[in-house]
């Protein structure tokens, strides 16, 4: 849906004191991404034509994982409204709706922003829509005040409220849309009058419904508008988040054994009929394509799987794991930046490095590409239907021909041509009785 008229403020100047944390508190990851991006994703989609984000002074940190979206500095952290106030060069002239958001509320959905948006667009053209809940335990959140006929008539911080106030259960989740045309003239008369001498930006819809507009409440579930204070509550927010994330796989057609030990990061993706096994952890950039079974306990980022294919128990996966049609990654095998051809099985205690691995090849336990000196990488080619023997170490550079076998035990540091035999060991050698005699010796 488009929005073109829509105009986005992030808040997340706060220091955010309780986090105890050198990193700002819209940083913090949730689904290893920062809480403040997972806000912005959200937004993304109504196309607003204007968004910026409101930061504190020294938060250029904040500024680069936002960008391209710009910043605005609030010098001092004088409230809410003093806050929106910060971004007034990107909002004097417009006209449209102004969304203002909370850095701190990161599980905030499109749809709600849709609904709010929808919702200023009614009849009654409330100057201010707030989105409100009911917590199971109210806390210390705002209290929003709502007359009989059900239009809002007033927000009251908690710390300035009367006990009959206290006991309202619908409280301010802090996401506002405003008529952009009203919202300067509103802020202009904010004051910081109150027992937190802050700017508060929810005393702007007592003020909208002193001067004659009407103001309204769209209303949303806890779990999506809790906000992140403290590092418990972060806690609490990944937990939400895993929920959704789990819920999704599971409704497009993925299994999962047991879907709360599974963790996925926001692009995570998986197709149909895929079996995820307990304990799986995705990282970020893992697209994983129809019919493939991720047995328990594997650790996968940056990593690609074809149809049909068989991942782990216990296999990790990192960055540049191409992971062809059918093929086979057992247990305790590591593959970086390495890909492996359809129908290659790589089933036991082996790293993949720098490796590219041919159809049907099979490598054997305990194989390492050697990929690194310690100064430079190199690469390992690995041909069609080649065989590597057991405990064997791949010296790159090099490369193994098609159909080529490699001894066990092998410690590879020239190309080996197609469909040869290559085994590069000690030799062995037998001292018959040599071992009776030895014990013999010893007893003397
Ligand atoms: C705010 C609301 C409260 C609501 C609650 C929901 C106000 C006055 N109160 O309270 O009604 O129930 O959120 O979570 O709005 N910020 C700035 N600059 C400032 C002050 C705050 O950018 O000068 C940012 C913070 O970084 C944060 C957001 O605004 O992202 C909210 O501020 P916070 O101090 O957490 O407000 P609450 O006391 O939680
Ligand atoms: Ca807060």
């Amino acid at each position: 849906m488009t929005h073109p008229s829509v105009a986005v403020v992030v808040l997340a100047a706060g220091k955010g004191t309780r986090m105890k944390s050198d990193l700002p508190k819209v940083l913090h990851p949730l689904a290893g991404q920062p809480m403040i991006v997972h806000v912005l994703s959200a937004v993304a989609p109504l196309q607003p034509s204007r968004v910026a984000v409101v930061v504190g002074p020294d938060m250029e940190n904040v500024g680069r994982a936002v960008a391209p979206v710009p910043t605005v500095v609030q010098t001092r952290q004088l409230g809410t409204a003093d806050a929106v106030r910060a971004a007034s060069e990107m909002l004097r002239d417009f006209v449209g709706d102004v969304i203002v958001l909370y850095g701190d509320t990161p599980l905030i959905t499109t749809e709600t922003m849709t609904r709010m948006v929808e919702r200023r667009a009614a009849p009654d053209n409330p100057a201010v829509v707030v989105l409100g809940f009911r917590p199971v335990d109210p806390g210390a959140y705002g209290r929003l005040v709502v007359s009989p006929a059900g239009g809002l008539e007033q927000i009251v911080e908690y710390v300035d409220a009367s006990e009959t106030i206290r006991s309202v259960g619908l409280c301010n989740a802090g996401l506002m849309v405003f008529d952009g045309r009203r919202l300067f003239e509103l802020l202009d008369h904010i004051d910081d009058n109150n027992s937190k001498g802050e700017y508060y930006l929810t005393d702007a819809v007592s003020l909208a419904r002193a001067t004659g507009y009407a103001c309204a409440v769209v209303e949303a579930s806890e779990a999506e508008v809790m906000g992140v204070n403290c590092r418990a509550e972060l806690a609490e927010a990944e937990k939400l988040i895993q929920k959704r994330f789990r819920r999704a796989a599971m409704d497009n057609g993925a299994t999962l054994t047991d879907p709360d030990t599974v963790y996925f990061s926001p692009d995570t993706k998986l197709g149909r009929d895929v079996v995820v096994g307990p304990s799986v952890v995705f990282g970020p950039g893992v697209t994983i394509a129809d019919k493939v079974e991720i047995k328990a306990f594997c650790h996968l980022e940056g990593a690609t799987v074809a149809d049909g294919a068989t991942i782990g128990p216990y296999a990790r996966l990192r960055p540049g794991a191409v992971i062809g049609p059918a093929a086979h990654v057992g247990n305790f095998v590591e593959i970086k930046n390495g890909n492996l051809g359809p129908g290659a099985k790589v089933n036991h205690l082996t790293y993949i490095g720098d490796a590219t691995i041919g159809a049907k090849a099979n490598i054997g336990a305990g194989t390492i590409t050697c990929n690194y000196d310690g100064f430079s990488k190199s690469k390992t080619e690995i041909g069609d239907g080649a065989f590597i023997g057991s405990n064997s170490s791949l010296v790159a550079p090099v490369k193994i021909g098609s159909g080529a076998i490699v001894g066990a035990g092998s410690v590879v540091v020239k190309d080996v041509e197609a469909n040869a035999l290559t085994v590069a060991r000690g030799h062995q050698q037998t001292y018959s009785g040599w071992a009776e005699r030895f014990r013999a010796a010893k007893k003397k």
